[in-house]
């Protein structure tokens, strides 16, 4: 892996700080355009001040992303979001009955709006969400900038859902990491682009697609085949290292286990996303599980992981999709 420590100052997390204190920090290295590693309800977000080019670029150094993928803008509210984009009448409906929550919108940008160009990639378009998390919210008001942030992972690599899996991710290359707990849905945001009139399924997420079908009043779209709207749709990604092996009943036996419902194998190298079969608690479970499997399997000479048949009703669309990009052959 290519190392390349941008910014040697390091002040990990600050949970025994008040949060207050932590906010203010927070804040202050997001004006002085530093990276932040914040919580959100869905995962840990590496947040600049997305008005800052320069700030913006460290994301992609810090992430070693191979590209300049578009990244999500996150703001305090319909307010603040609407000056960076235009809000057709069904975006306007979709804010006003998810925000804040775990919905990311694809809308028109709005000329000289003050975001850095490289938040849409060159894109016409800019990805908005509210997060619901606090602290986000916090540091959001308290440096009065809208923040960049894309998931405080390695580029490729698990989500993070706890403030160690971004050290273990990102250690020097982040100025503050902020220790807000695990997150609570622990997936990542839905994405839906508002076309006009039309609304369309970019990224399943965080927020099951009939709840947003009951406010469209229609199915959600499917992305036109040819665009590759948003990388998190390219085959590989979100993958651990180990070989990821997907609706097996049961491990064989060199094999270490992701179970979902009644478990018949359980033992050291098997967790379980949800013993009950509550998909909410599946999906806050996805991604630490995938993590600790994927070290017991480095332990002890595992071939792989299996993981169980998860039903594709609510949440569990958006963890079959993270699943068979985690089993995808590497790129
Ligand atoms: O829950 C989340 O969405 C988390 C938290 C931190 O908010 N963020 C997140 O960001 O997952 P990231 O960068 O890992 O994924 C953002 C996705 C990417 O797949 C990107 O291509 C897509 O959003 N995206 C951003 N702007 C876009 C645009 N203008 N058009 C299409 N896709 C866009
Ligand atoms: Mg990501």
């Amino acid at each position: 892996m290519k190392d390349a420590p941008a910014i040697p100052e390091i002040l990990t997390a600050v949970a025994p700080m008040a949060v207050d204190r932590g906010v203010e920090r927070a804040a202050s290295f997001i004006i002085a355009g530093d990276l932040v590693a914040i919580p959100t309800e869905t995962v840990y977000g590496l947040a600049a001040d997305a008005t800052n080019d320069r700030a913006v670029a460290k994301i992609f150094e810090a992430k070693g992303r191979p590209s300049f993928n578009p990244l999500i803008v996150h703001v305090a509210d319909l307010d603040m979001a609407r000056r960076y984009a235009d809000f057709p009448p069904l975006a306007e409906k979709l804010a006003r009955a998810f925000w804040p929550g775990p919905l990311t919108l694809v809308l028109p940008r709005k000329k000289d709006c003050g975001l850095s160009l490289l938040v849409s990639a060159g894109l016409e378009t800019v990805a908005l969400r509210a997060p619901k998390s606090p602290i986000a919210r916090q540091i959001i008001d308290k440096s009065g900038r809208p923040l960049a942030a894309p998931s405080a992972n390695r580029s490729g690599s698990i989500s993070p859902t706890q403030a160690e899996h971004v050290r273990d991710s990102l250690g020097r290359r982040v100025r503050l990491i902020f220790d807000g707990g695990a997150c609570s849905v622990g997936i990542e945001s839905t994405i839906i682009k508002v076309d006009g009139d039309r609304a369309v399924l970019l990224r399943p997420g965080g927020l099951p697609r009939a709840d947003i079908e009951r406010i469209v009043g229609m199915p959600l779209e499917a992305p036109a085949a040819a665009s590759i709207e948003a990388p998190g749709m390219l085959s590989s990604h979100y993958a651990p290292n180990a070989r990821l092996r997907l609706n097996a009943a049961a491990p064989e036996k060199d094999e270490a286990y992701l179970g979902f419902g009644a478990m018949a194998s359980d033992g050291d190298a098997a967790l379980n996303l949800s013993a009950a079969g509550d998909l909410v608690e599946a999906a806050a479970n996805l991604f630490a599980h995938l993590r600790s499997l994927d070290a017991i399997c480095a332990e002890n000479n595992l071939s792989g992981i299996a993981a169980a048949p998860v039903p594709m009703q609510g949440l569990g669309e958006a963890i079959n999709d993270r699943l068979k990009r985690a089993a995808a052959p590497r790129l």
